[in-house]
């Protein structure tokens, strides 16, 4: 088990299987893109699986979630979920992704093994999503998350994050647009991960602002509260359900308290959080050898020191050196 000094214990595995992006969404990183980690430097498709199933089999990992970057960048994803899918006990298998490449991909990544999809999408209006992501794209966006639909990977949950001036007007519209399609759609609270470093808590849109927006359009009640576990989004029914609306408040309302989140990243750092200040090698500590038992025994200790919570409000917080496109969302 990985059971930190707070007596949490990590279940769910966050996978992030390249730093590269084919969107450039500006809350994320810069239109140039950033400087990507080597090939040498990242793991391989085995070495992956290696430690994923080092994760199932000794560690209690019960849920591994890929994601990038952009995960679908990564040539051998569909391999990749099919081994995990083979491994014992079978873990729950899921992708956070941008969406772009899903129409051409779902249904082999269906028939891989994959259980669920949850895509990214923060406008529906043509010309915003370019400014937003400065590519495109929308169109192939919007194809992909049907396609990931109809093969099965539901339900498909939508990440929109709001942006103050850029696209905070949009609310009700997305989530008539999720209702509409059966998304279950999730506002997410911009936290600062950006590579730019030009968050700001000031011009951050709130969980309470979302909600005021919101609830001019449709009627909000909260969903049974102890149905959230370690969910990250707090959940609300719409006009009396069954459909929902989730805001992840990361920043106002912090989950830290139950996360059950340990993140390994593209080339093989073991880390205890987004905003975790150090991280673990264990892609060194393979590379030169070490057996399944040293490998996990490594993942404890680092999971061990994990803190208590993210800090954004500390007055001494430094965001992580590594950008989110380098972690995993
Ligand atoms: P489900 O199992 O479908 O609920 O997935 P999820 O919400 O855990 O996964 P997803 O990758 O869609 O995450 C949505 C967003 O939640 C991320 O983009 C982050 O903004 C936020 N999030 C995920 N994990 C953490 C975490 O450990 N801490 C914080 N603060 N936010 C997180
Ligand atoms: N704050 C909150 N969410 C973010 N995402 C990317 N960067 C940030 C940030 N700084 C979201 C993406 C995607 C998920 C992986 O993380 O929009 O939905
Ligand atoms: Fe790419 Fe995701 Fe970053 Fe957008 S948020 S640039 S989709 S990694």
């Amino acid at each position: 088990m990985l059971i930190d000094r707070y007596g949490r214990t990590a279940t769910d595995l966050r996978v992030s299987l390249t730093d590269r992006c084919n969107l450039r969404c500006t809350y994320c990183m810069p239109e140039e893109g950033l400087s990507w980690l080597p090939k040498p430097e990242m793991l391989t498709d085995d070495e992956v699986v290696r430690l994923v199933r080092v994760g199932v089999e000794r560690l209690g990992i019960r849920e591994v979630r890929f994601t990038g970057g952009e995960p679908l960048l990564r040539r051998g994803l569909v391999d990749i979920v099919a081994a995990c899918a083979a491994l014992t006990p079978r873990p729950e298998l899921s992708l956070t992704t941008n969406a772009v490449g899903l129409a051409r991909t779902a249904e082999a990544l269906a028939n891989a093994g994959l259980d669920r999809v949850n895509g990214s999408l923060d406008t529906l209006r043509a010309d915003r999503f370019e400014v937003l992501t400065h590519r495109r794209r929308l169109d192939d966006v919007l194809k992909g998350l049907a396609a990931a639909d109809a093969a099965g990977l539901a339900p498909v949950k939508v990440n929109a994050v709001l942006m103050r001036d850029v696209n905070d007007d949009e609310a009700p519209d997305l989530l008539s647009w999720a209702l509409d399609h059966g998304y279950e759609l999730r506002f997410i609270e911009q936290m600062p991960l950006d590579a730019q470093h030009a968050w700001n808590r000031a011009d951050m849109v709130t969980a309470g602002d979302i909600l005021v927006s919101l609830q001019e359009a449709f009627e909000l009640t909260p969903a049974h509260p102890e149905e959230r576990g370690s969910a990250p989004a707090e959940t609300w029914l719409v006009n009396g359900g069954p459909a929902r609306v989730g805001i992840i408040a990361s920043v106002t309302r912090p989950f830290c308290g139950t996360c059950d989140r340990t993140r390994l990243t593209a080339d093989g750092q073991i880390r205890t959080c987004l905003f975790a200040r150090d991280e673990s090698d264990l892609r060194g500590a393979m590379r030169a050898g070490a057996s399944d038992e040293e490998l996990a025994e490594r993942w404890q200790v680092a999971m061990a020191g994990k803190a208590a919570g993210h800090g954004i409000d500390d007055p001494g917080f430094l965001q992580p050196s590594r950008p989110m496109s380098a972690i995993g969302g």
